[in-house]
């Protein structure tokens, strides 16, 4: 296919190549046939994306001979459940799919977790292919082969990581993605800045506009460098054995205000947003990160929309939040950090009083 970039993810036998590309989603058969696939293909999406790209990527696969089906499942973050997984292996026996077929994950990062996590488990793993549409699954959870639902106790608790066969981007997808959604993956992307990449820290300082207009050829940069570094972070630590941890800057604070706030008042992103704010004050504070530093970021973030303040949590609770969040091992809060913009460092053993120390600061 014309106009296509493409990164490989280096893995060994579990390697694939990121597409990415404006207006591509009727040649996703091309990739398919180059994949050898099989003729079935079934297609999990919600309404509110199918509505928008179903039909196209539906009528270029029949197009090109192959016996394509959607299943839709409901929109929300609610829906990524063990329960709508079993509804949809039901819908997969009905419809005859089986470890010849592949299963293609069209929508967010809710869709492509569930759908991962379908294609993982269901005849014990059949092939599936990511087609992300909103940012925040484009730069980060199409990629690296995290797949989960979630549990009434937490999070991304019943899960498995199994990679895709390629992930396609069409950037064109994120002229319907709302406002706030763009916004809240555009916090990812700052991140990738942050932990690995001055360069592209920088050109999003000056590119700003160009991004929020939906410029192409800036969405493209900033995707592609985004996907280029988580993959390579996969590359190094599939399984999350340490260094994968980096891509958590911002999260561990991020969580808490996520977790105390019901996942009612922040996106992920936003929530990430302020964790990153406070995570480089932490590092500034404990002589990591140069003055200079800390105040671009907040600024950035602050050009691009984000909130960087802490809402009303006392301190202490946010730190006992913490405490219970998986980034605490042997009483001890790990916490990944910065030693200036496109740096990255993980320190193993912070105390609760530093901690305290930043955040009671507003
Ligand atoms: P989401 O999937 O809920 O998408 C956000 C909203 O945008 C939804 O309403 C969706 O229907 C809509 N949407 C998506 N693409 C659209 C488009 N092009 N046009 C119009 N509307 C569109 O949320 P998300 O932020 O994409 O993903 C969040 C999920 O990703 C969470 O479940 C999180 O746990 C998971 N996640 C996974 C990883 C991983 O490594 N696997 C990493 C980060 C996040
Ligand atoms: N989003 C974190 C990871 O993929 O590891």
């Amino acid at each position: 296919m014309h106009n296509l970039e493409c990164i490989d993810v280096d893995l060994k036998e579990r390697s694939y190549k990121i597409y990415i590309g404006f207006d591509i989603l009727k040649g996703i058969s091309d990739i398919l046939r180059d994949l050898g696939a099989g003729k079935k293909v079934v297609i999990i999406t919600n309404p509110s994306v199918n509505k928008f790209y179903g039909e196209a990527v539906n009528s270029g696969l029949r197009g090109a001979g192959f016996d394509s089906h959607t299943v839709e499942v409901p929109d929300g973050e609610e829906f990524k459940t063990i329960r709508e997984a079993e509804r949809l292996y039901d819908e997969l026996i009905t419809l005859k799919v089986d470890r010849g077929s592949t299963i293609a994950a069209l929508g967010g990062g809710v869709i492509g977790d569930l759908a991962g996590f379908i294609a993982a488990t269901y005849m014990r793993g059949i092939p599936y292919i990511q087609i992300p549409t909103s940012l925040l699954a484009q730069v980060d959870s199409s990629v690296g082969g995290k797949t989960a639902v979630n549990h009434p106790e937490g999070k991304n608790m019943i899960g498995v990581f199994y990679q895709p066969r390629a992930v396609i981007i069409d950037t064109k997808t994120l002229r319907t993605l709302p406002r706030e959604e763009l916004l809240a993956g555009l916090a990812e992307v700052v991140k990738y800045g942050i932990i690995a990449d001055a360069d592209l820290f920088e050109y999003l300082e000056r590119n700003i506009k160009a991004v929020l207009l939906l410029n192409h050829d800036a969405l493209r940069y900033i995707i592609k460098t985004s996907c280029r570094i988580k993959g390579s972070v996969v590359e190094l630590d599939e399984r999350e054995a340490g260094y994968r941890a980096v891509l958590n800057f911002g999260h561990t604070i991020g969580h808490a205000i996520e977790t105390l706030t019901q996942y009612r008042d922040f996106r992920h992103g936003e929530a990430i947003s302020i964790g990153m704010v406070y995570a480089v004050r932490l590092s500034e504070e404990m002589g990591f990160c140069a003055r200079d530093d800390s105040s671009r970021i907040e600024n950035l973030l602050s050009n691009i929309g984000l909130p960087t303040q802490l809402p009303d949590l006392e301190p202490d609770d946010i730190i006992a939040s913490i405490y219970l969040d998986k980034e605490v091992r042997n009483d001890k809060i790990r916490f990944v950090l910065t030693e200036g913009i496109g740096k990255v460092k993980i320190e193993e053993d912070i105390s609760p009083d530093i901690l305290r120390k930043i955040l009671e600061k507003r």
